[in-house]
């Protein structure tokens, strides 16, 4: 008879799924206790970061081997997916004007590739070409050449094989890319936060998942930080910090709050913003990345996630809440402690390059992309994701764009689920949400359409020819074929 540790006792309670409130806030853990999976235990470690890859003299080169294996999850062993061992992959630091060089290893048992999401570089051959295939096994040198003018800001890593992508994404393939910038804010420290989510099953795996979640989206059970469960973060009164925040998660909205603490938000993927902005919420749609500066006030604060609705996917069992009720909680993602001496006000935000603002320029096209979940695919009378009423062609060309031309597109949703859509390569302007126009300078390279609504956005097809993509960044519906080709010969 094994002695009845506290673990033990928890498998009597619950047989088998065991409901472990935190803090009383409402994390929970549903799992059977007798495997190596993440438990309460390994909440309130100090938060770790991935390592730092640097660029120096104009380069960076670096490799980065994706493989199934054991990696650490919230201090537990789990076989996950990662780049080099880690969860999430190194995070890679560069300039505007540099060269980054990148050996993908696919050591996976399927084929896999990598996008550089949000960053401003060719979409052509070894560039940042999302029709690349890097079979199991395989290798392919990839090479990023930044624009001297490249925005500064935070940017991810991640792969992009049709068909695949949330498997590998929701397994443990992602990283940050930060382009430095050209002035830096001077703060006491820089923190990366990749947020991501995750189910581990009893067996210490990923479970693959539902027709209903893959419909709908699927959102992991544990949502973490660096790969770590709520970890903690300390800092003095008056001290500013400057967190690269990621939404890894393949299809969860982050609503983001951390009261009792001063935020500052620079800006929203690479888009800047004139001037810092005050906020006490910051809502990250998958893929979105928040600069954020974070200036301590003393005491003890919770980054916590709150419950976003982004609609229920009709069909055939009369509808799916995305994330499901039992995920409408709030969800504390990390513990901030401020404690000891004062330290003198931070100084002033270096002033940021004003945006550009497409509102008074001639648009050369417009065009209208609807996106719905029309029925038929994924398995018979499951609900099916299209743009324009069809699904991704990797050898069609569905909007060929004029190079070096400005373009408005209305980004249409009828379906009853939000979705976030993004575009590689050119950045948008949004420039009107549901019909009214925005007071401000805003882009982003995601753009949530809440569902039943129309966005509108503006785009300059500028710096570089070739073929892309735009799609949901819900990776299910990605993987479904809410995917087009947008083309600048
Ligand atoms: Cu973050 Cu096409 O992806
Ligand atoms: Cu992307
Ligand atoms: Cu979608």
């Amino acid at each position: 008879m094994r002695p009845i540790t506290r673990r033990n006792a928890l498998i009597l309670g619950g047989v088998g799924a065991v409901g472990i409130g935190i803090g009383g806030t409402g994390l929970w853990l549903a799992r059977d206790t007798s495997s190596p999976i993440p438990s309460q235990t390994d909440v309130g470690l100090e938060l770790t970061e991935p390592p730092e890859l640097r660029s120096s003299n104009g380069a960076l080169s670096v490799a980065l081997e994706a493989a199934a294996g054991p990696v650490t999850i919230a201090g537990s062993t789990v076989t996950a997916l990662s780049y080099n061992g880690g969860l999430p992959g190194p995070t890679l630091r560069i300039h505007a004007g540099d060269t980054l060089s990148v050996n993908l290893r696919n050591d996976l048992t399927d084929p896999s590739n990598l996008h550089t999401h949000g960053l401003h570089v060719s979409p052509k051959d070894n560039s940042d070409n999302a029709f690349v295939t890097v079979p199991a096994g395989g290798s392919f040198d990839y090479r990023y050449e930044l624009p001297a003018n490249h925005p500064p800001g935070v940017y991810w890593y991640h792969p992009h094989h049709h068909g695949s992508v949330t498997d590998q994404v929701f397994g443990g393939l992602y990283g940050a890319i930060i382009v430095e910038d050209p002035v830096p804010i001077p703060t006491a420290r820089e923190r990366v936060l990749v947020i991501s989510d995750i189910t581990v099953s009893s067996a210490g795996t990923i479970p693959a998942a539902t027709r209903m979640e893959r419909m709908s989206g699927r959102e992991g059970e544990l949502v973490l930080v660096n790969g770590q469960l709520r970890p903690a973060l300390s800092s003095r009164p008056g001290e500013r910090e400057r967190w690269r925040v990621v939404n890894a998660c393949v299809s969860r909205y982050l609503r983001l709050r951390l009261d009792g603490q001063q935020l500052t938000l620079l800006g929203i993927d690479s888009g800047r913003f004139a001037s810092p902005r005050s906020v006490d919420e910051i809502v990250l749609a998958p893929g979105n990345r928040a600069d954020l500066l974070v200036t301590a006030i003393a005491g003890t604060s919770e980054l916590e996630s709150l419950p976003y609705n982004r609609g229920t996917s009709g069909g055939m069992m009369g509808g799916m809440r995305g994330g499901g009720s039992a995920k409408a909680a709030t969800i504390p993602l990390a513990t901030v402690t401020v404690t000891g001496d004062a330290v003198a006000d931070a100084a002033a935000v270096p002033q940021q390059a004003l945006p550009r603002d497409l509102r008074g320029v001639t648009v050369t096209a417009k065009r209208e992309l609807v996106f719905s979940m029309g029925m038929g695919g994924m398995g018979g009378g499951m609900m099916s994701p299209t743009i324009n009423g069809r699904t991704f062609d990797p050898n069609r060309v569905d909007e060929t764009v004029e190079f070096g031309s400005v373009e408005e597109w209305l980004l249409t949703n009828t379906s009853t689920l939000d979705h976030p859509v993004h575009l590689h390569v050119w950045p948008m302007q949004i420039v009107e949400r549901g019909g009214q126009a925005l007071p401000d300078v805003l882009w982003q390279d995601v753009v949530n359409v809440p569902a039943q609504s129309t966005t509108r956005v503006r785009i300059a097809f500028d710096d570089f020819r070739g073929r892309t993509v735009y799609h949901c960044h819900i990776l299910d519906h990605e993987d479904a074929g809410m995917m087009g080709v947008v083309e600048a010969p």
